[in-house]
C-alpha cells in the first residue's frame, strides 16, 4: 500500500512534467510499478480535452514539435510536424487500460534513423511507381528508384522526412493542421504542390484525417498515413490472431516487385477474401511474403464509408477504418525483422503490426484502367480517412 502511494506521488510528478503527453515510456514506467486501475485513473485525470505542444528536437535546421491531441474520453494521439508522423495513439482496452496501439518512438532520433515510415504522412505518391517513371502530357518524368527498380512512398526524401508547418491552434480543440509546399521538381515530380493535412480527434474516438492539396502543374498524388497498428498495445504479440474484415470483393494482384499487374481480381476462394472476418494468420502462409496488397473497396461513390475493421479479442480493442478513397493497402509488416527495437528494447518482429493505408491504387500513373491519381491545376484534392477505436467485451 505504502509502495503504491509513493509510486502514485512519483507518477503525479512525472505526469506534471510530461504535461499531458502519454507515451510508451510513461506507460512502461506505470506498468512496471502500478496496478491497472491506478494507471487508468491517473491517465484519465491527466487528460484535458484539447491540444498541447512541445519542442522535439531539430531536423534540417528547423525546430520540430510534438503535438498531443486529447478528446473528452482521454483518448490521446501524438503527432509530430516531422513527417506529419503519428507517434502514439493511446486508447483503452476492454478493462479501460490505456496503451498506444501504434508503433512509435518517444524521441525524434527514432525517426531520424528512418524506420520504415512508422506513422508517417506519405507523399507525394504513396506506394510504388514502376521503374520510377511515368508520362504525363507527353513528358516522361523520372523519379528515384528507392525500392529495387521501383519508386516507393515519394522517393529518397518524401513527405515523411520533411518538417511540416503547423497552422493556428485552439488549445481546447484537439485538431492540428500541418502544411507542406513540395516544390516543382522535388523528387522529380512536376508542379508546386501545396498540401495540408488536418488531424481531428473526435469525441467518438475517431482520428479523422483530411488531406487537401492544390498544384500549378498536373501531377500524380497519393497521400496516405502509414501507421503500424498493434491493437494489443504490446509488440511482443503478433497481429496474426486479429480478426480482419475488408469491404472489398476485388484486389490488385502484383508481380514479383509488388507492382500491380493491372488486373482487378475477385477475392472469392482466395486468401484475400476478408469480406467476412478472418484471422489475419489463417491463410497468410498461402501469400508469399505475407499480405502487401491493395484492395479495391466496394463503393459506388467517394462518400466516407467503412473500408476495414480489425478486432483483437484479447485486449477487446477494435479499429475501424473509414475512407473516401477507392483503395486500401493491407500490409502485415512483412519486412519487419527484429532489427528495430522499441524504446523499451523490444525487437519489432515480422507480423507484429499491420498497416491499412487508404489510397489510390499503386502504380496508377502507369495504369490507365485504374482510377486516376492525377491532380490538375485548378482542382482541389480532398479526401478523408478516419481511424476509429472502440472495445468489445
Ligand atoms: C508497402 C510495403 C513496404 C512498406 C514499408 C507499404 O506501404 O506496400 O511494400 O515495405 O510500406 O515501406
Amino acid at each position: 500500500m505504502k509502495t503504491v502511494k509513493l509510486l502514485a506521488s512519483a507518477l503525479v510528478v512525472s505526469l506534471l512534467l510530461s504535461a499531458c503527453h502519454t507515451n510508451t515510456s510513461d506507460e512502461t514506467t506505470k506498468d512496471d510499478y502500478m496496478d491497472e486501475d491506478t494507471t487508468t485513473e491517473a491517465t484519465t485525470t491527466n487528460a484535458t480535452k484539447g491540444i498541447t505542444q512541445k519542442d522535439w528536437g531539430t531536423s534540417d535546421g528547423k525546430q520540430v514539435h510534438l503535438f498531443t491531441l486529447t478528446n473528452a474520453n482521454g483518448v490521446q494521439v501524438s503527432i509530430s510536424d516531422y513527417g506529419g508522423t503519428i507517434t502514439s495513439f493511446v486508447a483503452p482496452d476492454k478493462n479501460g487500460k490505456k496503451e498506444s496501439i501504434v508503433l512509435g518512438f518517444n524521441n525524434l532520433d527514432g525517426y531520424l534513423a528512418h524506420p520504415p515510415y512508422f506513422g508517417a504522412t506519405v507523399g507525394r505518391y504513396g506506394n510504388r511507381i514502376a521503374k520510377g517513371k511515368f508520362t504525363l502530357n507527353g513528358q516522361t518524368y523520372t523519379l528515384a528508384t528507392n525500392d529495387g527498380q521501383n519508386h516507393l512512398h515519394g522517393g529518397n526524401k518524401g513527405f515523411d522526412k520533411v518538417v511540416w508547418t503547423a497552422g493556428n491552434m485552439d488549445a481546447n480543440n484537439p485538431q492540428l493542421s500541418l502544411s507542406y509546399l513540395s516544390k516543382d521538381n522535388e523528387e522529380g515530380y512536376p508542379g508546386n504542390l501545396n498540401t495540408t493535412v488536418t488531424f481531428t480527434l473526435t469525441d467518438d474516438n475517431a482520428l479523422r484525417i483530411d488531406y487537401h492539396a492544390t498544384t500549378d502543374k498536373a501531377t500524380p498524388i497519393n497521400l496516405t498515413n502509414h501507421s503500424y497498428f498493434n491493437l494489443s498495445g504490446d509488440v511482443s504479440n503478433t497481429i496474426l490472431n486479429d480478426w480482419l474484415m475488408i469491404d472489398a470483393d476485388r484486389y490488385t494482384p502484383v508481380d514479383s516487385t509488388l507492382i500491380p499487374t493491372g488486373q482487378l481480381k475477385p477475392v472469392t476462394g482466395t486468401p484475400f477474401d476478408f469480406t467476412t472476418p478472418h484471422q489475419i494468420g489463417e491463410r497468410i502462409a498461402q501469400v508469399p511474403g505475407g499480405y502487401d496488397h491493395n484492395f479495391v473497396l466496394n463503393k459506388k461513390d467517394s462518400s466516407l464509408t467503412l473500408a476495414a475493421e480489425v478486432t483483437d479479442s484479447s485486449s477487446g480493442r477494435k479499429l475501424q477504418v473509414y475512407t473516401t478513397q477507392p483503395g486500401i493497402q493491407f500490409y502485415t509488416g512483412n519486412f519487419l525483422n527484429g532489427s528495430i527495437k522499441t524504446d523499451e528494447g523490444k525487437p519489432i518482429n515480422q507480423h507484429t503490426a499491420f498497416c491499412l493505408e487508404t489510397q489510390h491504387f499503386p502504380n496508377s500513373p502507369n495504369t490507365p484502367a485504374f482510377p486516376t491519381s492525377i491532380l490538375q491545376p485548378g482542382q482541389t484534392y480532398h479526401y478523408v480517412t478516419e481511424y476509429k477505436v472502440s472495445t468489445i467485451k
